[in-house]
C-alpha cells in the first residue's frame, strides 16, 4: 500500500480542483492513512521542489473555492526534448524529487496536456494517476470533466442576459465562449441559451448560410438574433477573435446592428456547481482508491453514468471533441438553430 501521495494541479484553472484535492486527500487520509504532499504550481513545482503537506484540517472548507489552492502552470517539462524519451534536466529533476520527498504515487490533475505529462512521467517508471478537469470538456475517455457544467451555467447566464439587451435595441448579439479547439461549451450554452446560431470548430461553417438566416429572422419580424460562436472557430488570418471578425462581417453584410461579447476568463473562475462538486469529489475519491489497489498509470473516468478508469497511455495525445452528427447537433438543427451549413 503507497504511503505517501503526491497532488499537482496542472493547466487552466476551473472550478472544482480543490474538491477534487479534498476527495482525493481526505480519502488518502481518513480511509487509507496516507500522507499527503501538496505540490506547488503543476509541474514547475516538482522541478523546483516546491511542495507542503496537506493535513486533513487544510483540506476542510476548500469544496466550494473556486481556482486551486496548490496553484497552477503551463510548465510542460518533455517539451523541446525531442524525442519523448529524451532524457532532458526537467524529466530527472522531476524523477530526483519524486525520489527525494518519498513519494510512491503522483497524482496529476489537469486537462489535455497535463495527461500526456502524466503518461510520459508514467513511461519513466514513477507512479502516476490522472484526474480529468477542464471546463472544455474534450479530454478523450471520460464522458465528462468536472468544470465543464460550472462553466455553462456561467455561459448560460450571460447569453440568457444578452437576451433582453438584445431585444430592447433590435441588436444581433455575437457571443464567444471558451473551449479551445472544442465546441462542447458553446454548444450546450449555446442550446441552454436559446442561441440562433451556434458555430463551433468541429463544423466548418459558410459564411453566406449564417447572413442568410440572419436576414431572413430580421425579415420575418424577429427584432433580434443570438450568435454563440466557439473561441476555436477557424477565422481568417490577421483576426484575433472569432467574436470580434463576425460581428464586424455580419453588420458590414447585412446592415443589422451588431454587437460582440468575448466572455473570457469569467467561465474559470469562482465556485463550482453542485454537479461539478460532486464528480470532482468522486473522481478525487476514486483516484484515491486506485492508487490504494496499486493500479498506477490510469485516470479516472466518468462512463456511462459509472466512475471508472481508463489507461493513460490511451488517453495522451487525443482530444474530445463534437462529432458532426452529434444527437445534440441534429435536434438543434431540427429546432431550426442555425450551424452555418
Ligand atoms: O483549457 C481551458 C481554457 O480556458 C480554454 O478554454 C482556453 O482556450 C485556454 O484555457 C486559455 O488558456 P490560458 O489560461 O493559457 O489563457
Amino acid at each position: 500500500m503507497p504511503k505517501t501521495i503526491g497532488i499537482l494541479t496542472a493547466g487552466g484553472d476551473c472550478p472544482g480542483i480543490n474538491a477534487a484535492i479534498r476527495g482525493v486527500g481526505k480519502t488518502a487520509i481518513v480511509k487509507y492513512g496516507m500522507k499527503v504532499i501538496g505540490i506547488s504550481d503543476g509541474y514547475a513545482g516538482l522541478i523546483n521542489k516546491e511542495y507542503r503537506e496537506l493535513t486533513e484540517s487544510d483540506l476542510s472548507g476548500i469544496l466550494t473555492l473556486g481556482g486551486t489552492i496548490l496553484g497552477t502552470s503551463r510548465e510542460k517539462p518533455f517539451k523541446g526534448s525531442g524525442k519523448k524519451k529524451d532524457e532532458t534536466r526537467k524529466p530527472i529533476l522531476i524523477k530526483e524529487h519524486y525520489e527525494q520527498m518519498g513519494l510512491d504515487c503522483l497524482v496529476c490533475i489537469g486537462g489535455n496536456g497535463t495527461m500526456k505529462t502524466a503518461n510520459m512521467l508514467s513511461e519513466e517508471g514513477l507512479n502516476v494517476v490522472g484526474v480529468p478537469k477542464t471546463i472544455d470538456n474534450d479530454i478523450w475517455g471520460t464522458d465528462m470533466t468536472f468544470g465543464f457544467d460550472s462553466a455553462v451555467n456561467i455561459a448560460t447566464e450571460a447569453i440568457d442576459r444578452l437576451h433582453s439587451t438584445a431585444n430592447s435595441h433590435k441588436r444581433i448579439m455575437v457571443i464567444e465562449i471558451m473551449g479551445h479547439n472544442a465546441g462542447w461549451l458553446a454548444l450546450y450554452s449555446g442550446m441552454a441559451g436559446g442561441g440562433d446560431v451556434i458555430l463551433i470548430p468541429e463544423i466548418p461553417h459558410d459564411e453566406k448560410v449564417v447572413m442568410d438566416y440572419l436576414r431572413k429572422r430580421a425579415d420575418n419580424n424577429k427584432p433580434y438574433s443570438i450568435v454563440v460562436v466557439a473561441e476555436g472557430v477557424q477565422i481568417p488570418e490577421g483576426e484575433d477573435s472569432p467574436a470580434r471578425y463576425l460581428a464586424g462581417r455580419i453588420q458590414e453584410e447585412t446592415g443589422l446592428e451588431t454587437r460582440e461579447t468575448v466572455l473570457g476568463y469569467i467561465q474559470r473562475g469562482g465556485s463550482p456547481s453542485p454537479m461539478d462538486r460532486v464528480l470532482a469529489s468522486r473522481f478525487g475519491a476514486a483516484a484515491a482508491n486506485l492508487i490504494a489497489n496499486g493500479e498506477f498509470g490510469r485516470m479516472v473516468a466518468l462512463r456511462n453514468g459509472s466512475i471508472s478508469s481508463v489507461k493513460l497511455s490511451e488517453v495522451g495525445g487525443k482530444t474530445k471533441l463534437v462529432a458532426q452528427d452529434d444527437p445534440m447537433v441534429r435536434q438543434a438543427m431540427e429546432m431550426g438553430t442555425c450551424f452555418g451549413v
